[in-house]
């Protein structure tokens, strides 16, 4: 059989790999201690429990792994490496890949040793524990990198990203390997189990909220579905809303950790519009005044509609905001309520700039859309007066740099199956 330079690699690693343990593994079985068999029934619990959060996962394969590191030297730490991090799934990935992963988490895990041992006698602990840390991450880095630098296929598409968000975890990994560190100092092995079974239990309160998260989602999903069915128009305005509305609210200064509730509660701003007849919503001539005030509850509609849905607590406010008073002008002669400047919710004030907006620039029933210049020049005229004015220069500024740099973004159709 011959082997490709890829397989060859693969395999190199895995018997350099067994020819450091064999060298560093304490000659006597007499070493073998009890609690070796523990952090290896821990860390296969964890190799096979990781929950993965939007996508992404934090291990603490390396904090539980550093008692062993530390306290054990490289032979049993390039040990563990290689059999208590496998994961059920790896059986099923090919022979030689199996190999290469136990090997290199086997070499990444004995360097890791061999520093830690160095430094911490004459640097000392924190220094130590950063470099081993450092040692374990690059090492597997360098040896999958190299693997696939040997592939065709996967040359040109290196995914530096995700080494990039690994590298990310290396702090909270360094404080977490110096917790099991001095847990299992002044526990023993107790403590150890102590830190393990509180991740945990910590790990497990994460996947309650990405399951409540999940469940909100499929429920935005499910409405917007349902709008997307009775209105297509009003569908694309709704989701229009939301990109400006974050457009603009990332340039004024917006909290960062509210930006994703704003993008998902501008879809709502309309909703209560779905309570609104067709002959009404759909009219291509002005509304009467009986309509019109028909038309002038959607934001009052809206906000019954959103309170018959589950929210969390963080979202409620900002959704019923946007819902309930995106309608009130700055100089208080909006609707429903006659609110006046910074007396209507900041959220309310940046979707109504985009709401704006979006009625200008797309083409309605009624009427045929203006240019983005005529929007421009309008959005000037009802500052301070309809619009909050610092909102209004914030938006300008923010969509004539869209103009420039993608202007398909601002004329033509946004895909509205994004949010479906
Ligand atoms: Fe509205």
């Amino acid at each position: 059989m011959k082997l490709s330079l890829r397989n060859s690699f693969l395999i190199f690693c895995a018997i350099t790999a067994i020819i450091f343990i064999s060298l560093t593994l304490p000659p006597s079985l007499g070493d073998f201690d009890i609690r070796i068999v523990i952090i290896l029934v821990l860390l296969l619990i964890n190799a096979n429990y990781q929950i993965e959060i939007e996508g992404r996962s934090f291990s603490i394969n390396y904090p539980l792994l550093f008692p062993v590191i530390a306290f054990f030297g490289p032979g049993w730490a390039s040990l563990l490496a290689a059999i208590g991090l496998i994961s059920v799934n790896e059986f099923e990935s090919p022979k030689f890949v199996f190999l290469f992963n136990r090997g290199s988490l086997a070499l990444a895990a004995g360097f890791s040793a061999l520093c830690f041992n160095q430094l911490s006698q004459s640097r000392g602990f924190l220094l130590a524990l950063t470099v081993s840390t450092l040692v374990y991450f690059f090492v597997n880095l360098i040896l999958v990198i190299i693997t696939l630098l040997f592939d065709k296929e996967t040359r040109n598409d290196i995914p530096f990203h995700a080494f990039i968000d690994t590298f990310k975890t290396l702090l909270p990994s360094i404080a977490i390997s110096a917790l099991f560190y001095n847990a299992y100092r002044y526990l023993d092995v107790f403590g150890v189990v102590g830190g393990f079974l509180i991740f945990i239990s910590l790990r497990s309160g994460a996947l309650l909220g990405l399951l409540e998260a999940n469940y909100r989602i499929s429920l935005i999903k499910a409405l917007l579905r349902a709008v997307y069915a009775k209105d297509p128009d009003l569908m694309e305005h709704l989701e229009k809303v939301a990109y400006y509305s974050k457009l603009l609210a990332k340039r004024c200064g917006y909290p960062r950790w509210k930006l994703q509730i704003l993008d998902e509660a501008s879809y709502f701003h309309d909703i209560g519009k779905l309570e609104i007849a067709d002959d009404i919503l759909k009219k291509s001539s002005s509304l009467t005044l009986t309509e019109y005030k028909e038309m002038q509850t959607h934001p009052e509609r809206g906000l019954l509609f959103l309170k018959e849905i589950p929210l969390p607590k963080t979202h409620r406010k900002i959704v019923e905001n946007i819902a309930l008073y995106h309608h009130e002008r700055y100089d208080g002669k909006g609707y429903p309520f006659g609110l006046k400047g910074d007396e209507i919710p900041l959220e309310a004030r940046i979707v109504a700039v985009a709401d704006t907006w979006d009625a200008m620039t797309g083409k309605r029933c009624y009427r045929e859309a203006m240019s983005p210049d005529n929007a421009i020049a309008e959005l000037w005229r009802v500052k301070g007066t309809q619009l909050d004015p610092d909102l209004v220069e914030a938006f300008i500024e923010a969509i004539q740099a869209e103009i420039k740099h993608s202007p398909q973004n601002v004329t033509k159709k946004l895909p509205i199956q994004k949010a479906l």
